[in-house]
């Protein structure tokens, strides 16, 4: 790969801020100072320095969002703020889209990845891959409602949703809940309570098929994702 593409790529900038970098002569490629843009790297074999410091190159990206309310799972907005504008700059480089999306008032778990062909494959509803919310509802949940997600439930255009795996974690008039469901309908939660005619007042996604949103993760906070949890995102069902 193209020396200047690469560093571009990992975050030094344009690919007219990285010739100029480069004309500094701090851009080292086993242990030889390289000016050229067009000077070509192989990757596997060789060591790139700037200013003394080992780059990393990686192709793709895979971060884990807790993302608050009021932010879009969107890559650009007009009006609203996006869940890319949480990001820093050495993320945002890489390009990375939220994979689905979370309502503007949910909160938790959003994976963001340049990795379209993972995206692809969580996102199919082929593979039916889980995901879990926690929720408080209004209005009393009960057994029935445990029996009838678990048959699935007819939302308001008609559709019958797979079944459901509802715990009923305090029930009263203000209930809590956990739902794991493994589709991706617009609104689905809230839909389907609505279905057993209650209420959804808040809502957090809390897993992505066998993987926890990592708890010491602030609202807002977001960390890169380990090799052994893309691997688990990527096997789970
Ligand atoms: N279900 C919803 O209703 N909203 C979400 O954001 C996610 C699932």
């Amino acid at each position: 790969m193209r020396i200047d593409k690469m560093l571009s790529n990992v975050g030094y900038g344009t690919r007219k801020e990285v010739k100029k970098l480069l004309k500094t002569g701090v851009v080292h490629v086993d242990g030889e100072t390289v000016k050229d843009g067009k000077f070509h790297v192989k990757l596997d074999e060789q060591s790139v320095t700037v200013h003394g410091e080992q780059v990393e190159y990686k192709e793709y990206i895979y971060l884990m969002l807790n993302k608050p309310k009021g932010v879009i799972s969107a890559t650009e907005d007009n009006q609203h703020e996006t869940v890319i504008d949480l990001l820093a700059f050495e993320h945002t480089v890489f390009n990375p889209f939220p994979v689905g999306r979370l309502d503007k008032d949910t909160e938790g778990f959003l994976i963001l990845t340049n990795d379209g062909k993972l995206s692809h494959e969580l996102m199919s509803p082929k593979k039916h891959v889980d995901k879990t919310y926690e929720a408080t509802i209004k209005g009393e949940v009960t057994e029935e409602d445990v029996e009838k997600f678990k048959e699935g439930v007819e939302l308001d255009d008609g559709y019958v949703t797979k079944p459901g795996h509802l715990v009923i974690l305090e029930s009263g008039p203000i209930s809590r809940i956990q739902l794991t469901i493994t589709e991706g309908k617009f609104h689905q939660v809230k839909r389907m309570f609505l279905a057993v005619d209650k209420k959804v007042l808040e809502l957090k996604r809390i897993s992505i098929g066998q993987l926890e949103l990592d708890p010491s993760l602030r609202l807002g906070e977001y960390r890169e994702m380990t090799e052994e949890e893309i691997e688990i995102v990527r096997n789970s069902k």
